[in-house]
Parts: C-alpha cells; structure tokens; sequence
C-alpha cells in the first residue's frame, strides 16, 4: 500500500476514485472540506435530496474532466457526533465501494480539521485510514473458481502535510499485522500446524532487528515437563512445538510483557470428539497465536520502546489410539496435578504449560493470554464481544480502555474464586472441567491456578470474536485479526 499526501486539491494525481465527505445538518448536507470543481458535480444530487450526509450513505457520481474516473460523496453523519468508530464505519464503505468498482488508487479528501470537535488531527487520519485498510483484505488460500478482489493499493490524503501522515503510516503497519494473523487463522489446519507456527515465528525474527525467536520441540517439551501440553498432542500425527519470540524495544528496561497465545491448530474435540456443526471452524482454534503474532510483528514494525515475548504452547487436538483419555491424570509444568474430566478442554491444558513456564522463565511484568477458549463465552457475550478475566483492575482497566479506543469489544467478567470448587477432583489437584454453569469463569479460574498473584494477568476469550460468519461493517467474514489492535494500543500507552 502507498500512502501519500497532497497539500492542496489541485495539485493532487489522477486516480480511480475521489471521495468527498460531508456533515448531516437538517436543512440540508454540508461539505466537511471544499469541494474545488466538484461543487457542480455535487449540486444536482443535493439539489434533488439525493444525498443527505447521514453516517453511512454514500453516492457514486461522474464528473467529464477530473482527474478521477468517478466521485465519491461520503455521509460522515453530526459533525459534534463523530468519533473513531463512526469514521473506521464510513470509511469502510468507501473501501467497499472501491472493490466493487475495482479501483484500486484513491484520493481521500480529509474533512476540515478546523471544524473537528473532540477528535485529533492524528485521530482522524487513524479513523479514516482503519476504515479503508481493515476490510481491504482478501484470502488468498483461493478456491479456483474465486474471484480475486481488486485491492486498493494507492492512497492519497489531499488537504494534509506529508508531514502529518504518522497516524495513517502507522494504521498500515498494525493492519499488516491484522492481516498477518487473518491469514494464519484462515489457513487450513493441515498447513497451519505447529511446525508451521514455528517457522512463522523464526521468519518474523529474521525479519525484524531486535527480534528472537526460540522453539522446543517434542524432546525439549518433554525435557522442559510440560506433561499437559504433551497429554494433548498425543493424539496428533504432527509434533508440538513451544515457540517463543521476543522483541526488546527498551533493552534498558526491565518492564516485560508477555503476550500468550491458544495454538490448538485444530480442535477435533479429541476423544470427546466434537458433533458436526461443531468442528468445521476448528482450525481457528490457533487464532490467539496468530494475535500475539502478528501482535508482535506489528510492535517491531513501528519499532515500539516496548519488550513483549509472545509464547506459544502449539499443538492439535486429534483423535487417535494414543489420545489422551478422560479419566486419566498428568502433571503439569508447574508439577500440579490435573484429571482430564473432558478432552475437548483442551486449550486451558497447553496454556496452563504456557503460562507457568512463561512465570518460571520469563520475568513477566504483566502476562496476557489470548485464546478461543469457551462455548460459553459465546452463549454469554455472542460473537462482537470478548470476555475479559484479571486479576490486578490497573491491567483490566488498561485493556479496556485500549478496547474502547480500537473499538474491538470486551467485557470483565468475574474470577469468582468459590467456583474453583466446581473443578476440583478426587484423584488429581485439579480437574479440567467445571461443568456447564459458567464455563468461561471455571476455564480462567483454571488459568489462574498457573499464574502467580504478584504478577499482574489477564486472560482474553476470544472464541466468539476471533472467527465470524458474516462480514461486520469494516472487518471481514472468517478471521477477523481480533486483537492485534487492541495489544498494539495497550503496548503504546504502558
Ligand atoms: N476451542 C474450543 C472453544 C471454542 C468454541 C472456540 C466455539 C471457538 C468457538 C474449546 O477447546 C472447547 O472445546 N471448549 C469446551 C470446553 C468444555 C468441554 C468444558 C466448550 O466450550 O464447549
Ligand atoms: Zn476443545
Ligand atoms: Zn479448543
């Protein structure tokens, strides 16, 4: 994507597609910026109440004699009314509008900065520069019958300084890192295995300076007793493998964040093997990996004064003769003892590992795990909201904050400690299952058996956020890269 800035108007290049964007007032639309020649083109419309600047219409117009094959009219809606959100929603249908008329070089006239209120210059190249970037995006794991999309590829902010394009340069190299993780979630399972997640991981530390990456395979996982990662992969044909990427932006500083991610890359449900209707989405069971991935590669890439380790206990969970087995019992890393009640819980096992190596060896000033975790947090907050667990309210209110800023959603929910009666078992320390009644709460009470009450933790479910099958307004259907902003922002304000 090039991104580029045109002082003024008429200075600005040929391209497919000018967009104009305009106000809602009652008596009428306003322009939010001047629209030179285009005043005429723009009339008739107007005129005929065509057009009125509502959030979210737009209209598509010809002009003989521009520099651009087509206009674009923008609703930004109440000038007092917008905000990051409403603009990451119009902007996204001007991408939308881009793709159907496959054009691929635009021209953004930015609304006038003198008549914002409440937003920042840099706030509204973010808002205006996520909208188009976050849902232009294609799958490329193509069927062959599939259409490529036209992407856009060119653009150009007319009536800013060069100077001033920081915020747009940046929401590039975050979406890069959305997309990044978009198409490891995408990617079929038989591709995305541990092994691949590794090569991943050792590609982006050659890639980025400051970046180190550290895999153990099966003999190492067993060196290092991780006995509940180990327990889940038997059942796979493919190896696990524990990944872990570092990159130290503040080599002076002690402050550590480590980011954990689910890697389960597929999840058959083992022996308690999931129905149909159940299983078909399961290679997205790695999408808290690809978060803290591509989490990372984004943090690199912007070059943040930031250290953050992104840990990944990676492995299936398949069905086979030497599946791990309800009933069973296996010690952990941290030497705890856990039954296996069900072997469709799966993730809390490999991320239990993760967890207490990540205490035991990384020096963690904050942990925070990612993972497609729970049904029920789905039945409980549906698929635009994750569920948020932590034990310290600075870290949680922290995430939320960042939450509110990307717009990608999340509500606390309890660590109410008298439910760790719900998993206790009479063979082992603990038990895998709490039972139905509120499963998301026993899954991360589970977690937080592995984690230490000194260091601030937060765990994320984000089984309802991380994979969708419908398009929202500006992210797109299946993967949705959930997360990656949300860390990024968090990362930039510790
Ligand atoms: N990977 C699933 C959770 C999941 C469900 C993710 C739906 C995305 C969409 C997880 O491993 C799982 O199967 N959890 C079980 C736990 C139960 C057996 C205690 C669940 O939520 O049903
Ligand atoms: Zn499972
Ligand atoms: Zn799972």
């Amino acid at each position: 994507m090039q991104i580029s800035a045109v002082p003024e108007i008429n200075k600005r290049k040929e391209s497919d597609l000018i967009v104009f964007p305009f106000w809602y007032q009652k008596k009428g639309p306003k322009a939010a910026a001047s629209l030179g020649t285009f005043q005429a083109t723009a009339k008739t419309p107007i005129e005929a109440k065509d057009f009125s600047g509502k959030s979210g219409e737009i209209l598509l117009l010809y002009s003989k004699g521009a520099k651009e094959k087509r206009c674009l009219l923008l609703g930004l809606g109440k000038e007092e009314e917008l905000d990051l959100e409403s603009l990451r929603k119009a902007y996204a249908l001007v991408a939308k509008e881009c793709h159907k008329r496959k054009a691929a070089k635009i021209n953004l006239v930015v609304p006038n900065v003198s008549e914002l209120r409440g937003l920042t210059v840099d706030e509204l190249l973010t808002g205006m520069s996520e909208g188009i970037l976050l849902p232009n995006y294609q799958w490329k794991e193509l069927g062959s019958k599939r259409e490529e999309k036209t992407l856009i590829k060119h653009l150009s902010f007319i009536g800013v300084l060069p100077k001033m394009l920081g915020p747009a340069t940046d929401a590039m190299k975050v979406a890069e890192g959305v997309y990044f993780a978009r198409d490891l979630v995408n990617g079929s399972a038989d591709r995305i295995t541990p092994q691949y997640l590794a090569k991943t991981a050792q590609e982006l530390a050659t890639k980025f300076s400051g970046v180190k990456a550290t895999v153990f395979g099966k003999n190492e996982i067993e060196k290092q007793k991780m006995g509940l990662l180990l327990a889940v992969s038997r059942g796979s044909a493919v190896d696990p493998a524990f990944i872990t990427l570092s990159y130290k932006g503040a080599p002076r500083s002690k402050d550590h964040t480590v980011l954990v991610g689910k890697g389960v890359t597929y999840d058959t449900g083992g022996l308690n093997i999931k129905p149909t209707g159940s299983m078909e989405t399961m290679r997205s069971d790695m999408a808290g990996s690809a978060t803290v991935l591509g989490t990372l590669a984004a943090v690199a890439s912007l070059g943040l004064k930031v250290n953050v380790t992104a840990v990944i206990a990676a492995t299936e969970n398949s069905v086979d003769g030497r599946s791990y087995k309800p009933g069973d019992v296996y010690t952990s890393h941290k030497g705890t003892t856990v039954e296996v009640g069900n072997t469709d819980a799966e993730g809390r096992l490999t991320l239990a590992d993760a967890l207490s190596y990540s205490v035991d060896h990384l020096k963690p000033t904050r942990i925070i795990d990612l993972a497609t975790l729970t049904g029920s947090v789905v039945i409980a907050l549906g698929e635009d909201v994750s569920g948020l667990f932590a034990n310290q309210d600075t870290l949680a209110n922290s995430l939320l904050e960042a939450s509110k800023q990307t717009g990608e959603s999340m509500w606390r929910l309890p660590l109410y400690a008298p439910y760790k009666e719900l998993f206790k078992s009479d063979i082992a320390d603990l038990k895998n299952i709490g039972g139905r009644a509120a499963g998301s709460i026993t899954a991360a009470l589970f977690l937080q058996e592995f984690v230490t009450s000194d260091i601030p933790w937060a765990h994320i479910d984000i089984a309802g956020t991380a994979f969708c099958n419908k398009e929202r307004a500006y992210i797109p259907k299946n993967a949705s890269g959930y997360g990656v902003r949300l860390l990024v922002d968090f990362l930039r304000k510790i």
